[in-house]
């Protein structure tokens, strides 16, 4: 479909794999401030600041780094081989990338709840929330370095 050259498709990669670290690293630390903040007294201080960093981990450096992490995925993407498109590392991957989506907007969900004092989950549903993104991303980076199959 795409015909990158070879300097463009490897600067759209390097972009890719900095776009993609700056959104697991949203991924991994949401749920974190989620677990602390389950401890806090609503409207205290402390908690109307957990708020604060929520929102501004999610609109500043989340969802501006999956829209790049997207936004350099696809083209490349794009300039793949058609017999890539049958090959099962390729639908891991993109799989693995759907349940990541799943995960932020679950998280964005989870943020208005807690922005407006009425989350119900306890400490432990964010602890092993915390562990889906980080599961999902060992399993892409795999299969999109080794292509097992
Ligand atoms: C957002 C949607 C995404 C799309 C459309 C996408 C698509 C792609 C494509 C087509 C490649 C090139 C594969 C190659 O040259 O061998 C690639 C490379 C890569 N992607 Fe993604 N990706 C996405 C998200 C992610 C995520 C979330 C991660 C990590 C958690 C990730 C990690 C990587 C890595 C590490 C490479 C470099 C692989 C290599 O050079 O061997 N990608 N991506």
């Amino acid at each position: 479909m795409l015909d990158l050259s070879g300097d463009a498709y490897v600067w759209l990669k390097a972009l890719h794999i900095v776009s993609v670290i700056a959104w697991m690293a949203g991924l991994l630390y949401l749920p974190r401030l989620f677990v602390y903040h389950t401890d806090c007294e609503k409207g205290s201080v402390q908690s109307e600041t957990f708020k604060v960093m929520e929102r501004r981990l999610l609109y500043a450096i989340m969802y501006p780094a999956m829209i790049a992490s997207f936004g350099f995925g696809l083209p490349l993407l794009l300039d793949q081989s058609p017999s890539s498109w049958s090959e099962g590392w390729l639908h891991v991957k993109l799989a693995g990338v759907g349940g990541l989506v799943i995960c932020h907007m679950m998280m964005g969900e989870l943020r208005k709840a807690f922005a407006e004092d009425r989350n119900v989950h306890s400490q432990k549903y964010f602890r092993i929330l915390n562990e889906v993104p980080t599961v999902l991303m060992i399993a892409i980076v795999i299969f999109v370095v080794v292509k097992p199959f």
